[in-house]
């Protein structure tokens, strides 16, 4: 299954798309099958792959509104890098989705559902208001990365989306999780680009990322050229820097599956009795939502699975507690 990333703050030009477009270039570029997803109907991402918005066939409203497949509106850019591309026709349609949808909240999730197995990455790049779209993004991911840019104050940004990751995990997608903080444009030789990263460092001492992205014209250049930075510019500081990132990235994602891998040994090595108490004291912390969609399961239950696995991990690990079990890797 894919781990879907949204990459979002609630403000303009902080570096989401360009975080997108050399993450998802990064990843494909060593292998992983990767698809970028343009949520924001500015079309920038689409941009930053090299195809003119405005002449695409199709976007991503076709899917959204179900008139074409998945197939008929990807942009295969090469083997292993895929784009649902966006253009400004998806804005004037928000109204009209929003009402006449009998998902609204789920447009995304239901046209990724399908295509989950053929990604190791779904990188989504997430418009700057919160809105339809950046709310569909969340529900779908299974995490969020907070592209922060130090020109501004950035918990002005960060406290009223954290409200919205709140209820998109309470009412729409329980196994959401806040993956971190990546620091865009940072210019260390000014006081202001220090202040911003200890205020982070003090805020979310466990989720701001060590690599960080410095100013560097080659970035601005690569996304007016269509390329990913290591297409323009491999040797540029904005190559090394992004490729310590998605480093970074892949590393934490790692640990993850290991620690998946790990809890449904615990969990197997348990009596069936012992099972099923676990599974219903997890099955208490499901939302009523998600208890619902559970109840009801069908076919595509595949979220509302993860999200009871996520709640069985959190007993599970009061009961084998990773780090204890684990000190040597976490160590390495
Ligand atoms: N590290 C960097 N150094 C120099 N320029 C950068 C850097 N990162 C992004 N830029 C440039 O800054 C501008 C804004 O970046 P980007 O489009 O990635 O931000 P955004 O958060 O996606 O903006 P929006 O909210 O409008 O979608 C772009 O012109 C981009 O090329
Ligand atoms: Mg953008």
């Amino acid at each position: 299954m894919a781990k879907v990333v949204s990459f979002i703050i609630q403000k303009g030009g902080c570096g989401k798309t360009t975080t997108t477009a050399n993450t998802a270039g990064y990843l494909a570029m060593h292998g992983f099958q990767v698809l970028a997803v343009d949520m924001d109907p500015q079309g920038n991402l689409t941009q930053h792959m090299g195809y003119d918005t405005e002449s695409l066939d199709h976007s991503i409203l076709d899917l959204f509104e179900g008139q074409y497949g998945f197939d008929e509106v990807i942009l295969q850019r090469n083997e292993t890098l895929h784009l649902l591309p966006n253009n400004l026709k998806t804005a004037s349609a928000e109204f009209s989705l929003q009402k006449n949808s009998l998902n609204p909240d789920f447009l995304l999730r239901d046209v990724l559902a399908p295509v989950m197995n053929r990604y190791d990455y779904v990188l989504l790049d997430c418009p700057p208001a919160i809105g339809l779209f950046s709310i569909n993004a969340l529900a779908a991911s299974t995490e969020f990365v907070l592209v922060v840019s130090p020109e501004f104050f950035p918990m002005k940004a960060i406290k009223p989306l954290y409200e919205t990751f709140r209820m998109v995990k309470s009412k729409l997608n329980h196994s959401l999780q806040f993956n971190g903080i990546i620091m865009t444009m940072c210019d260390f030789r000014t006081r202001h680009s220090q202040e911003v990263r200890s205020i982070l460092k003090k805020n979310f001492p466990h989720k701001l990322y060590n690599a960080y992205i410095r100013m560097n014209v080659s970035l601005k250049e690569a996304s007016s050229y269509g390329q990913t930075i290591f297409e323009y510019n491999p040797h540029s500081f904005g190559a090394f820097d992004y490729q310590n990132f998605a480093e970074e990235f892949i590393r934490d994602h790692h640990k993850n599956i290991c620690k998946k891998q790990y809890y449904q040994q615990k969990f197997e090595t348990l009596s069936p009795g012992e099972q099923n108490q676990i599974i219903m004291f997890a099955e208490q912390s499901l939302s009523a939502f998600v208890k619902n969609g559970i109840d009801n399961a069908d076919d595509d239950s595949s979220v509302l699975h993860e999200a009871l696995v996520v709640e069985r991990n959190k007993v599970l690990e009061k009961l084998f507690p990773y780090r204890m079990n684990n000190l040597v890797e976490d160590q390495s």
